[in-house]
């Protein structure tokens, strides 16, 4: 097991998602405590309990607390925001737009009062917006608000790749830019298989099938579900960015970040590279793009920022 954290982190939500971070977090010791809130009386309280339960068996001291009262999250080094209403079959993210964003404006302030020095890391849907919910509403800088959608992208995009190779997923690496869903991404040209760039060992047609699936991925999985939607891999990616903050590892993955001019993009949160250590993003990593990569992260910026102005922030 790898050493310990002396950090205190908090979860907000304590569902599908919030829960498995909250594992996910302990068993990799990323902290002395966790805290698992929720509105739900008793819910949070059981699993933190059934998760310190655990600890003889797996091995881990990081200790689990749970409740309803955000004094339990008073002073935390990270918070992690997964407090919401999750996607049922039919639903787009954006249905979802007007409900999380109430709650994620009433954790935000709860975080800025409560946890002033805090990383926070958004999960809740729609993604790019509800981080620029919860930057608006901190007032933190844009280092220290970012969201979680790349990673859990490009996560998928990996395995796609790792199954119609037949090749370990260690060997391969993807590149997802802008908003989380429909509109991201993929730079195929920047995904490679042990350093070789797919588009030399799959044809352009297989490439766009794995594309479009990636695109797809968070509504396959919602589909077969038939209630709520994934949590497996999203508890998996936003725990890989926590790590990066938490053990200061300057790990450059795809995160949501308030975009200043990079990519020659403002005032709007959409999925680049970036440098993630302690202090939260330390770098915003540009690359080159093609024409018409950036004319794709542009209509992916204003898909988002269409969503922001559904809101009156
Ligand atoms: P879930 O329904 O299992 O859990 C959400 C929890 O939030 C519930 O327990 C609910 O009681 C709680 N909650 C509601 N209002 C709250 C408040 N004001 N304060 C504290 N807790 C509150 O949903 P799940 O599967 O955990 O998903 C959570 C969110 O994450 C959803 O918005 C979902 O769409 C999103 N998501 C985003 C992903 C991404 O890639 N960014 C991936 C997967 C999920
Ligand atoms: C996903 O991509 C629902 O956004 C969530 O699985």
């Amino acid at each position: 097991m790898a050493g310990f954290s002396n950090s205190k982190l908090t979860v907000v939500g304590a569902g599908h998602v919030g829960a498995t971070t909250a594992q996910r977090l302990a068993e990799l010791q990323l902290g002395r405590e966790v805290v698992l809130l929720d509105i739900i009386e008793g819910m949070p309280k059981g699993k933190a309990l059934d998760l310190w339960e655990a600890a003889p068996v797996i091995g881990y001291d990081t200790r689990l607390v749970g409740g309803t009262d955000y004094a339990l999250a008073d002073g935390s080094d990270l918070v992690i925001v997964t407090a919401g209403l999750a996607r049922q079959p039919g639903m787009s993210r954006d249905d979802l737009l007007k409900k999380n964003a109430e709650i994620v404006q009433g954790v935000a302030t709860e975080i800025r009062d409560r946890c002033p020095d805090a990383i926070v890391m958004v999960v809740s849907n729609p993604l790019d917006v509800m981080s620029y919910v919860t930057f608006q509403t901190t007032g933190f800088d844009r280092q220290r608000v970012i969201g979680m959608a790349g990673v859990l992208d490009t996560a998928r995009f990996r395995s796609f790749i790792a199954l119609e190779l037949d090749v370990s997923v260690r060997d391969v690496t993807a590149f997802v830019l802008g908003g989380h869903g429909d509109s991201m991404v993929p730079l195929p040209r920047y995904s490679t298989i042990a350093g070789i760039p797919l588009p030399h060992l799959l044809s352009d047609e297989r490439i766009e099938a794995l594309v479009e699936r990636t695109r797809m991925g968070g509504g396959e999985i919602v589909k077969l579900l038939g209630t709520g939607s994934a949590y497996y891999a999203p508890s998996a990616a936003v725990v890989e960015m926590a790590e990066g903050v938490l053990r200061d590892q300057n790990r450059v993955l795809p995160c949501a970040a308030w975009l200043q001019g990079e990519y020659g993009l403002s005032d709007v949160y959409v999925g680049v590279p970036v440098k993630l250590g302690a202090g939260g993003i330390k770098e915003i990593v540009e690359v080159d793009l093609t024409g018409e990569e950036r004319k794709a992260l542009h209509a992916s910026a204003a898909h988002v920022k269409e969503t922001m102005s559904k809101l009156n922030l």
